[in-house]
């Protein structure tokens, strides 16, 4: 976890985490950090926090994958929607991304992420501050996109990426 967050693509767009910060997360009731592997070699890594939240409103805090553009990212998301909708059941699964991140938007928004709107200035960068979109699915926009994608018949032109 700590090369991947460190690693010089990421940096700049996930937070800076110590082990102890990463252990003491991990023994947060709220808080679940999963390890992405492709073929049983770990790859990255996504945290949820959140998950005691009365209204069932889910933050995905992280989400870093090392080797990009392969698919690993929509692969990773696809399987944590699932895991928040079909098992836990939530309601809302939201997100920051900074405004500069290219390829996380598009990652989210191929998904079907809405944006709720811009927090601005809400963290630390340098010497200043950043702003961040702020992103969610619902559970019913979820469902929506699996049934769309269920829907469109082989060579019918349709656009079938996203969840399948
Ligand atoms: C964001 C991240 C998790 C995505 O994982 P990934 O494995 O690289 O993503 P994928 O290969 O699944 O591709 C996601 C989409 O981004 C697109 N993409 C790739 N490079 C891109 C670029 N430079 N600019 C814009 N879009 C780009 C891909 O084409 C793909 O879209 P498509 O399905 O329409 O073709 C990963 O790149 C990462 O760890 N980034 C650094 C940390 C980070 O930004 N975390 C998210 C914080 S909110």
């Amino acid at each position: 976890m700590l090369s991947v967050e460190s690693h010089p693509e990421n940096a700049r767009f996930v937070e800076q985490w110590s082990g102890e910060q990463h252990l003491r997360c991990m023994e947060r009731n709220d808080s679940l950090h999963w390890i992405v592997e492709d073929a049983g070699v770990p790859i990255g890594y996504a945290i949820l926090q959140g998950a005691d939240d009365p209204g069932h409103s889910v933050l995905l805090r992280r989400i870093a994958i090392a080797g990009k553009g392969r698919g690993h990212g929509r692969g990773a998301m696809t399987l944590l929607a699932r895991y928040c909708f079909d098992i836990l059941r939530f309601h809302r699964l939201w997100l920051y991304v900074a405004l500069g991140n290219r390829r996380a938007r598009r990652l989210y928004d191929r998904l079907g992420f809405v944006e709720e709107g811009v927090a601005r200035e809400c963290v630390r960068e340098g010497d200043g501050y950043a702003s961040m979109a702020v992103l969610s699915m619902l559970e019913r926009e979820y469902r929506q996109t699996l049934d769309a994608r269920r829907r469109v018949q082989p060579g019918s032109g349709a656009d079938t990426r996203g969840y399948r």
